[in-house]
């Protein structure tokens, strides 16, 4: 479904256009809003990623779906030069004023504006769900790496206990909504992320897809009980 031009709400099939304004929408608390919906679970998630990335100072990190830079900054802890691109001009300005230390652009995950192999490590957090073609994105993030270089791809899941499953589920598509009414900018937008994480593959799915775009040795890490999966790869 859609709404007003400004996309307060992005269908299920993610025309960019939408969803680059739904996160216009969301920009001015999205940190916030995070941190708040995920219980601070987020700080971890993003520390997890990037030791998976296995960065060495000098590396050159490329984050995908950077929006506000949050997850582009904890790269650089690791002396990487990290550099982070994202359709949302909204997100990007929010991340300009909050982290203007942090090097972000504007760039589309299925047409990035870099040369191929030029990045170490690519990686993509809480975005690839957002992408209207996961697996040419998938197929875009190889190009531009490296052979040899680094995937990590951080993305809510499906958590493994069954029992845990249905009361996520339930916090999914009741809870979380009404929180977000309190806390976010536009509360519409979490509503879709709800809908958008229970129609998102599990994890050997997309593990299977990050294999058929080109990736090798995949594997996953669950975080959270399976909330989030870390996937990553090397590219052959
Ligand atoms: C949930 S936010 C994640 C931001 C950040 N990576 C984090 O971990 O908090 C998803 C971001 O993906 C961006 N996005 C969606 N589709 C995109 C595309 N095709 N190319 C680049 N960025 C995209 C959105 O604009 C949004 O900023």
């Amino acid at each position: 479904m859609s709404r007003t031009p400004q996309g307060q709400r992005a269908s299920l099939d993610k025309q960019p256009h939408e969803v680059a304004a739904m996160f216009d929408g969301v920009a001015a608390r999205y940190d916030l809003t995070n941190t708040v919906l995920s219980f601070g679970q987020d700080r971890f998630w993003r520390r997890a990623t990037r030791a998976a990335l296995d960065l060495r100072p000098g590396d050159r990190v490329l984050d995908v779906g950077a929006g506000t830079g949050v997850s582009t900054e904890e790269l650089a802890h690791s002396g990487a030069y990290a550099v982070g691109a994202d359709l949302s001009l909204g997100m990007l300005y929010a991340g300009k004023r909050t982290r203007p230390q942090v090097p972000l652009l504007a760039g589309d995950a299925l047409r990035l504006p870099f040369a191929d192999a030029s990045f170490d490590a690519v990686t993509i957090s809480f975005a690839l769900r957002n992408v209207n073609d996961t697996d040419a994105a998938l197929a875009e993030l190889a190009r531009v790496t490296r052979p040899g270089g680094r995937l990590v791809v951080c993305e809510f899941s499906t958590p493994v206990n069954p029992a845990f499953r249905t009361v996520y589920l339930s916090y999914l598509m009741r809870s979380l909504p009404a929180v977000a009414r309190t806390v976010s900018s536009n509360p519409d937008a979490y509503v879709y992320l709800a809908e958008s994480i229970r129609a998102w593959p599990d994890q050997p799915a997309l593990a299977a897809r990050v294999a058929a775009a080109g990736w090798g040795r995949v594997a996953w890490r669950n975080l959270t009980g399976g909330v989030v999966a870390l996937h990553r790869a090397v590219r052959t």
